[in-house]
C-alpha cells in the first residue's frame, strides 16, 4: 500500500536520507531500526508529509502523495502518534480522542455537529478507548496516567484518525522494560484487529522480533536491510550496526 522509490533527503549539505526504496504491504506490521541519528524519524517525518524530500516518490495506495500536506495524507489514511508532549493535559482522556475525532470530522463536515453527532463522536471515542484497553480511565487527566498508558493514548489517539497506514514513532520510549510488552501487546492487537498496515520506529530488538513481521534496517540514511527479522539478525553488516558487533 505504500511505497517508496529513490527517496533522498539533504538538510542544508548533509544528505540525511539516501535513495530510500522499500514498500510496505497491507495488513503489515514493519520496523524501523538503526542506530541514533540514522534518519529514521526523518523518514517517518517524510512519510507523514511533516516535511518534504528532497527528490524521490512516496505513493500511497497508487497516489503519489509526495508533496501531500499531513491533512490530505490523514484523509487518505496515512497518521503518524502524536508526541507525548501533544496530549492536552488539562483535557480528560476521552477528551484527547474526541478532540481528535472533532477535528477530522471538523474538515470533513465544516465544522457543522448536531447533538446526535456529539453522541455518536463520543461513542467512537469510548469504543476506541475500549480497543486500546484503557476505557476505564477515560475520566483521568493525562499526567496521571502511568507512562505506558500515556504512550498507548497516543497511539489510541493517532488511530482515532482512522488511518490504515499508522506510523509510530518510538511507542514505546520512556516506558519500563518490564511494561513494554504491554503496552506492544495493546497496541499490535489492535493494529491487527483493524487488518492496518503499521511502521513502527524500535530499539529493543527482542520487541522488534516478537511483533514484526519484516525490519528495515536504517543506517546513515541508507536501508542496509529489508526482511524477516530472524533473516535480517543473520546478516554480518547489521549485527556490527546493532550490536557493535564484529564479523
Ligand atoms: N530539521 C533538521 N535540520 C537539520 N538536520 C536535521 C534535522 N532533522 C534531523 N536532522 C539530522 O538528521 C539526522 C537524522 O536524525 P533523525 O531522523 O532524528 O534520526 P533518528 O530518528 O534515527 O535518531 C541527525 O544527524 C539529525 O541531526
Ligand atoms: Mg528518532
Amino acid at each position: 500500500m505504500l511505497k517508496v522509490r529513490e527517496l533522498i533527503k539533504d538538510f542544508g549539505r548533509v544528505r540525511i536520507i539516501k535513495n530510500a526504496a522499500f514498500e510496505v504491504k497491507e495488513d503489515e506490521i514493519v520496523s524501523l531500526v538503526g542506530p541514533n541519528g540514522a534518519g529514521k524519524t526523518t523518514l517517518v517525518n517524510l512519510i507523514s508529509g511533516h516535511i518534504l524530500p528532497t527528490s524521490g516518490r512516496i505513493e500511497f495506495l497508487d497516489h503519489n502523495i509526495t508533496f501531500a500536506s499531513p491533512y490530505k495524507r490523514i484523509k487518505m489514511g496515512v497518521a503518524r502518534n502524536f508526541q507525548i508532549t501533544n496530549l492536552f493535559s488539562d483535557s480528560s482522556v476521552l477528551d484527547n480522542v474526541r478532540t481528535c475525532l472533532f477535528s477530522i470530522y471538523g474538515k470533513i463536515k465544516r465544522g457543522f455537529f448536531p447533538a446526535n453527532h456529539y453522541k455518536a463522536i463520543t461513542q467512537e471515542a469510548i469504543d476506541i478507548l475500549e480497543l486500546f484497553g484503557i476505557s476505564g480511565k477515560k475520566n483521568l487527566l493525562p499526567p496521571s496516567l502511568s507512562e505506558g498508558d500515556k504512550k498507548i493514548l497516543d497511539t489510541a489517539m493517532a488511530f482515532a484518525l482512522k488511518s490504515k497506514f499508522l506510523l509510530l514513532d518510538e511507542p514505546t520510549s520512556g516506558v519500563a522494560t518490564r511494561d513494554k510488552y504491554k503496552v506492544m501487546d495493546t497496541i499490535v492487537s489492535a493494529i491487527k484487529r483493524e487488518k492496518m498496515a503499521c511502521m513502527i520506529i524500535e530499539h529493543d530488538m527482542d520487541i522488534v522480533s516478537d511483533y514484526s513481521d519484516r525490519v528495515l534496517v536504517l543506517s546513515e540514511g541508507e536501508i542496509i536491510a529489508d526482511g524477516k527479522p530472524n533473516e535480517i539478525m543473520e546478516q554480518d553488516n547489521v549485527k556490527e550496526i546493532l550490536f557493535g558487533v564484529r564479523a
